[in-house]
């Protein structure tokens, strides 16, 4: 059996009342000395992204990459980057940044199928790593990466953004006060029908499209913290003729008989929410799960109780603060965001591949 991820509550004490939600420091404060920051590629992740980076007191944007001059240049202009690097004369862009003495962490924003590319390049050129999720196709490439950083003592983690958020942080501490008994049961689903589109990575298969790879991560995210790591799980789904998957289905099983239902789909629309059911109460998320504005708990026979959340920013500026403060520290991964889980997460992904008979044409697990 995997370990339990870092994130898993303990057994829950006897049903308690439900305690107010704590307060939550301001991420954008500055925490220490300032951190240079290298962002690859300009596509839609990076821009929102970058735009909470430029919140924090502390972050500098040193130099952005594209594969084009043009994006290259827009997105340093539009951000105040000194640098912007691009594809010329057979070097990548991501490559000149990479090598860039100034740069120091570097962010990856493109397409799964190169971060284990671009953030072994960083590694290797001894820069620290912020790589979007899922961090790698598979399991192996994970390892690889977290073995990189490991022999180099360097910074590497998985933007798993939502791990940071206070909505996360407040359902978790709800669970492990008992303030809805045990954890027995949890559904959580996510998608929306995206249009058919040969040249967008969500349906290329090269580029680990489908449902599984993009969005699936949220869903285990919040199965792992809430009951652990599975000692099952069977997955089924849908795959369209080009390869990707339309729709799939996990069930995680629990040995102690807690169990997970989780869906994600490009196809059909979901409530996009995370419902957990205890033995003394019930916790259900609002939507989008992976940043929910609210929580409503109810807690034994009392009446169920909404909580509102606002993230600062888009909501990245907590995952920011979280790799600056680890930077400043001196960590090489994030407590709260270890490789352990990521890796964890990338295995359960592998077996539901296999099970859904899904294949990449660009890796092997
Ligand atoms: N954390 C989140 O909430 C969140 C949300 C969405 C996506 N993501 C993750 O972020 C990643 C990017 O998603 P996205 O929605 O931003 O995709 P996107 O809009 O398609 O942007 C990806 C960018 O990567 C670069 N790129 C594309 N193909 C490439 C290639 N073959 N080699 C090198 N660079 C390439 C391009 O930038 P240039 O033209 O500048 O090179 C492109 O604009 C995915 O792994 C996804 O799972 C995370």
């Amino acid at each position: 059996m995997p370990p339990a991820p870092s994130t898993a509550p303990a057994d829950p004490p006897a049903p308690a009342a439900l305690s107010a939600p704590a307060e939550r420091d301001d991420p954008t404060a500055a925490t220490g000395r300032p951190v240079r920051w290298g962002v690859v590629a300009t596509g839609s992740i990076a821009g929102r992204v970058v735009e909470d980076l430029a919140l924090l007191d502390d972050a500098v944007l040193t130099a952005v990459s594209s594969r084009s001059a043009t994006s290259a240049a827009a997105f340093a202009g539009r951000f105040g980057a000194v640098r912007g690097y691009h594809d010329h004369g057979g070097t990548t862009g991501w490559e000149r940044l990479v090598a860039d003495p100034d740069v120091e962490v570097v962010y990856v924003a493109t397409p799964h199928a190169q971060h284990r590319a671009v953030a072994g390049a960083a590694l290797a050129a001894g820069k620290h790593v912020l790589c979007e999720k899922p961090l790698t196709m598979n399991a192996r490439e994970a390892r690889e990466l977290r073995e990189l950083a490991r022999d180099r003592g360097l910074f590497l983690m998985e933007a798993v953004w939502t791990r940071f958020l206070p909505s996360f942080g407040r359902v978790l501490d709800v669970v492990r006060s008992g303030a809805i008994g045990r954890v027995r049961w949890l559904q959580a689903d996510l998608g929306a029908p995206v249009p058919f589109d040969r040249a967008s990575r969500i349906w290329d298969p090269a580029a680990g499209g489908g449902a599984l790879l993009d969005l699936a991560v949220y869903p285990l995210t919040w199965a792992l913290a809430a009951l652990g790591a599975p000692d099952g799980i069977t997955a089924r789904g849908v795959l369209h003729e080009d390869g990707v998957d339309l729709h799939n289905g996990l069930t995680l099983s629990y040995a102690d008989g807690a169990h997970a239902h989780l869906t994600t789909s490009i196809e059909a629309d979901c409530p996009g929410t995370v419902t957990l059911s205890g033995t003394d109460g019930w916790l259900r998320t609002g939507a989008p799960l992976y940043n929910p504005g609210e929580l409503v708990v109810r807690s034994g026979r009392a009446a169920p109780r909404t909580e509102r959340f606002q993230p600062v920013g888009h909501g990245f500026a907590h995952e920011l603060r979280e790799v600056t403060r680890c930077l400043q520290a001196g960590l090489t991964e994030s407590p709260r965001m270890p490789l352990a889980d990521t890796v964890l997460v990338l295995e359960l992904l592998d077996e539901a591949r296999r099970q859904m008979g899904l294949r990449y044409r660009s890796d092997a697990p």
